[in-house]
């Protein structure tokens, strides 16, 4: 494990300029009743945008979000300074609708003058999504993400709660492997690496990384391993996205997010590969594309897009900085500004409102009940 030093000393947080260029302008208009904007970071993680922003724009106030209860620690510590500006919770990102409801109900309860006492809550004016894995859990040996050494076949983004890696390689089935293996990690062998796994736990569950890296060895082809980088790294990919259910929560979140923001707010997401990239530009795509069925003469209000794309395509960091951070290099970066009110997205959504609740031998395992939800302030509570 390595040592736990302080988060700001071992993370360079990705675009994290131009990140801070795209919501500044929303955080800096003027609010009604002198209210101060919300900056809502959905990942955390070791705060270094969110640093970045509570500087940029000194009215903002954060509600920062983690699933990971190390993040939420290392991050207090690093916003310290910042005071009553923060509020962070442990949670996940597609639970932003309670956060918000919850967060803001604190708040009314100090001040009662708070839109949210009146029962209408106010929306929020810049939320940021930086997908992925974090270099605080790839420094961690022991929570199983790094392929690179054995560890413990973990890979849970909060361990307090759900199924393992190992639970996932010992109990689902070849098909449900092989699916895994191929969507999430696209890899070409997927089919022949759940076949081994299945034949292999037979002798004995597995447990740490060494034993699947070294089955991966067999399993995929010299040739393929000569140009396909280390065997492990599909398989990983993979595993990390399935017991962490992060499509799902994403696809749950990104609707909900622009559910929370205020016209004039901005959503921004920084996704790490392609099957992110797609969910969240096909979500974004849809609500800045007007909805009049063809031949009507006059878009109807309700018609009218409600999102405007403030990045042209998926912007991608530049090559100076990918020479500094080699884990920049797949992000790619999509902001749309909320343009007019709409119904709630969240329940419109194609798959309901449900919750993301793979891997799918756990159903309600992965989700961080609101009753274990942990807000935390960097301030005592009552002297904001
Ligand atoms: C790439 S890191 C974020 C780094 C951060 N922007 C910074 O500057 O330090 C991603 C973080 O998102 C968290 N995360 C991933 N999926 C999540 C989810 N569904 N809900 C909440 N947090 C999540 C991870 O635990 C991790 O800490």
């Amino acid at each position: 494990m390595t040592e736990r030093t302080g988060a700001a000393g071992r993370h360079v947080p990705v675009l994290r300029d131009r990140i801070v260029e795209l919501l500044a302008p929303a955080l800096s208009r003027p609010l009604p009743d002198g209210e101060r904007p919300v900056y809502v970071d959905g990942t955390l993680g070791m705060g270094g945008h969110a640093e970045a922003v509570l500087t940029a724009c000194p009215e903002a106030r954060l509600v920062g979000i983690d699933r990971d209860t190390e993040a939420i620690r290392l991050a207090a510590e690093r916003l310290a300074p910042f005071g009553d500006r923060v509020t962070l919770v442990h949670a996940r990102y597609d639970e932003i609708g309670e956060v918000l409801a919850d967060v803001l109900a604190d708040r009314a309860a100090d001040r009662p003058d708070d839109r949210a006492a009146a029962g209408a809550t106010p929306g929020v004016q810049a939320i940021l999504l930086d997908l992925g894995v974090s270099s605080l859990q790839l420094d961690e040996l022991d929570r199983g993400f790094a392929y690179r050494v054995d560890a413990p076949l973990d890979m849970r983004m909060d361990a307090t709660t759900g199924p393992t890696a190992a639970d996932v390689l010992n109990t689902y089935d070849a098909a449900e492997l092989t699916r895994v293996l191929r969507t999430y990690g696209e890899e070409r062998f997927a089919a022949r690496i759940a076949k081994a796994v299945v034949r292999e736990r037979e002798r004995a569950p597995f447990t740490t990384s060494a034993r699947l890296v070294e089955l991966l060895r067999d399993a995929i082809p010299a040739a393929s391993q000569r140009t396909g980088g280390h065997p492990g790294k599909r398989t990983f990919q993979a595993l990390r996205i399935e017991v962490n259910a992060e499509l799902a929560s994403l696809e749950v979140a990104v609707p909900a997010a622009v559910d929370a923001l205020a016209v004039g707010g901005r959503l921004a997401v920084l996704s790490y590969h392609s099957l992110e990239d797609r969910l969240v530009k096909q979500a974004l795509a849809a609500g800045a594309t007007s909805t009049a069925p063809p031949g009507l003469p006059v878009e109807l209000p309700e018609h009218r897009p409600f999102l405007r794309l403030v990045t042209r395509g998926g912007e991608e960091p530049t090559e100076a900085e990918v020479a500094e951070n080699s884990r920049a290099a797949s992000a790619r970066l999509r902001v749309a500004e909320r343009t007019r009110p709409s119904g709630p997205l969240a329940e419109r959504h194609p798959a309901g409102p449900r919750r993301p609740d793979r891997p799918h031998r756990a159903p309600s395992a992965n989700r961080t009940p609101a009753a274990s939800r942990r807000t935390s302030s960097t301030h005592p509570k009552g002297t904001r």
